[in-house]
């Protein structure tokens, strides 16, 4: 389908070297290398599989799979799924995560959840809140957008982290909202608005500017 707000779009932090763009289908084999190498630390915080061995879910033919997912709904307009990479000191791109806006909800809503995850390796980094920053941007200018919504476990404490220090509002407590990992699992709500960031030019520029100031006190 054409004509869907946003979408394709590549995005990219010169800072940071964090950037983010759809999957390709050559991506099959380093998804499945990160994903495989993650289960440990991916698992507890994700939908509960359909069944089967998590390297089997997460193997290069099962990509395909999520590839064409992926595509229809973004072609749909129904998500904006991006794959996060990260430029290593020797200039090689290196897929590292994904953020996902999805059930994208137009007309009188104009809102998304957003979803993420990042290698382990690359933890602690900062990729996820400035590549979250990044996807916001975009939903909230190119994507026509009004409020991101993200939900994550209580007990997610490096979650709930990355949209703190983004500024999100904590608006909501959802009781066994979400299938994670196998149960029923309450969620803690938290939003984003365009007017939360009028005047601020933009949540990256906002996050770059209070990391700055982190570097300096
Ligand atoms: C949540 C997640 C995406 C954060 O990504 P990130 O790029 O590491 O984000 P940040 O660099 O801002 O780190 C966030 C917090 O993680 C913690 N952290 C830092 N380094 C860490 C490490 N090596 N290992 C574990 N946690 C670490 C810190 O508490 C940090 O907060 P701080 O900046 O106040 O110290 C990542 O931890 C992850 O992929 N977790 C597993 C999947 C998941 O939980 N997805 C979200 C579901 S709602």
């Amino acid at each position: 389908m054409l004509g869907v707000p946003g979408w394709p779009a590549e995005l990219h932090d010169a800072q940071s070297g964090v950037s983010l763009r759809p999957y390709r289908r050559s991506d099959a084999t380093a998804w499945s290398q990160v994903r495989r190498a993650n289960e440990e630390w991916l698992a507890p915080w994700e939908p509960t599989p359909p069944g089967g061995a998590w390297a089997d879910l997460n193997s290069p033919a099962s990509f395909r799979l999520v590839y064409k997912e992926l595509r229809r709904a973004a072609r749909a307009g129904h998500a904006m799924p991006f794959a996060v990479c990260l430029r290593t000191p020797d200039n090689v791109e290196r897929l590292v995560g994904q953020v996902t806006l999805g059930n994208i909800v137009r007309r009188a809503f104009c809102s998304a959840y957003a979803g993420y995850w990042v290698d382990a390796r690359v933890a602690g980094r900062g990729v996820i809140p400035t590549a979250l920053a990044l996807a916001v941007d975009h939903a909230f200018d190119q994507g026509g957008l009004h409020r991101i919504e993200v939900n994550i476990r209580p007990e997610n404490a490096a979650s709930r982290r990355v949209v703190e220090k983004l500024g999100f509002r904590e608006e909501a407590y959802h009781q066994k909202y979400l299938h994670i990992a196998g149960a029923w699992r309450d969620h803690v709500g938290y939003a984003l608005t365009t007017e939360d960031l009028a005047g601020e030019g933009g949540l990256l520029a906002r996050w770059h500017q209070q990391r700055g100031i982190r570097r300096t006190a």
